[in-house]
């Protein structure tokens, strides 16, 4: 008798959240499909598994036979793909709705058995900022086309790769003041990759996640300002914190939108999210539902890759002293 191996289909693979999710999938033996706009961009994990085991393949998500070729024979679907800003063809509706409520349809018409789609905390079909707005309607989307697909709401994700301690450890390199958008009191509750990694795999061995949403948050939550401070300590700068009322952040945001650079530092859309707390409900399924109860705190894991901002190295050898 043979058992096959399971396929499964990962939608964003290649980023953040991804290569951590990809290197622990392919220790489960799986066969792991990255359907990626650019397989070149995604050869790098190829090795995270045996030969042949983790495949890039090129996928169009705004087309219907590209993303039914990359869930075929997939008995799971897993879908990562996110923006933080729009620019031009790149809109929350496109990569927040419309993809994801693709990816479930054709997922359900293929019958692949499971399948995760990653949202954001804070989804919220009230919102104020759309990017809230267009992580609700994907939800709700993914959940008409796949009732038993799983959810899972992170806070800001944390680890060596990460757009929140990277952007600000580099800002202390060079800026003489950061700004504490709103006086800094916005609450966040920053979570690690490699456990969020984690529990997308405990969802797709768990029949109690089918159809349920679980908010991820690390162990506990930080002030704007004290995430700053931690980010200042961690790459040996101090620097001055400048409160910026709401109503200059909006009018920034809506300067450095415009700014024709890859990734803008600060949209109005931003501005209008960290008016909001980020932390998990306390009435909310989390992490203890998906089995997992030990999580990795800011204070140990962001020490490891911020010394890359610390001139010299966190260690620097003392001329003439001991090593
Ligand atoms: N990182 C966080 O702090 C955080 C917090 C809360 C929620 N989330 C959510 O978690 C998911 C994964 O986050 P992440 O940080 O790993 O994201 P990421 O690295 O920024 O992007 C994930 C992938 O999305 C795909 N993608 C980006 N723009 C696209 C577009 N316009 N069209 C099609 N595909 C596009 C890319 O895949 P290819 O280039 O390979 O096609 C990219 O590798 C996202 O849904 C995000 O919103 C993240």
């Amino acid at each position: 008798m043979s058992i096959r191996t399971q396929v499964i289909t990962v939608f964003g693979g290649s980023g953040f959240i991804g290569r951590h999710l990809i290197r622990r999938l392919a220790k489960s033996g799986a066969i792991v499909r990255i359907a990626t706009r650019n397989p070149t961009k995604a050869a790098f994990l190829k090795t995270a598994g045996a030969v042949g085991q983790i495949v890039p393949f090129a996928t169009d998500v705004t087309k219907d036979e590209s993303v039914a070729r990359a869930l075929q024979g997939a008995d799971v679907a897993i879908n990562l793909i996110g923006v933080l800003f729009e620019r031009g063809a790149q809109t929350f509706q496109a990569a927040h709705v419309d993809t994801p409520a693709r990816i479930a349809r054709l997922a359900a018409a293929n019958g692949v058995g499971r399948l995760v789609h990653v949202s954001a905390l804070g989804a919220d079909a009230g919102s104020a900022s759309s990017y809230a707005r267009s992580k609700a309607a994907g939800e709700q989307a993914v959940l008409s086309a796949f009732p038993a697909a799983t959810i899972l709401r992170p806070s800001v994700v944390f680890g060596p790769e990460d757009g929140f301690f990277n952007k600000f450890g580099a800002m202390a390199q060079i800026a003489p003041a950061l700004p504490l958008i709103g006086g800094g009191t916005t609450r966040f509750q920053p979570v690690y990759v490699g456990d969020v990694a984690e529990a997308i795999t405990a969802a797709l061995s768990l029949d109690s996640a089918k159809g349920r949403s679980f908010e991820l948050g690390g162990p506990r939550a930080y002030s704007f300002k004290e995430l700053l401070q931690l980010t200042m300590k961690e790459v040996h700068r101090s620097r001055c914190l400048v409160p910026v009322p709401w109503t200059v952040a909006e009018t920034l945001g809506g300067v450095l939108e415009k700014v024709p650079v890859l990734a803008p530092a600060l949209t109005r859309d931003q501005v209008e999210l960290l008016k909001r707390d980020n932390v998990v409900s306390p009435t909310a399924a989390g992490f203890a539902d998906l089995g997992i109860t030990a999580l990795s705190s800011c204070e140990v894991v962001v020490p490891t890759y911020l010394a890359r901002f610390i001139v010299g190295g966190r260690n620097p050898t003392v001329p003439g002293g001991a090593h």
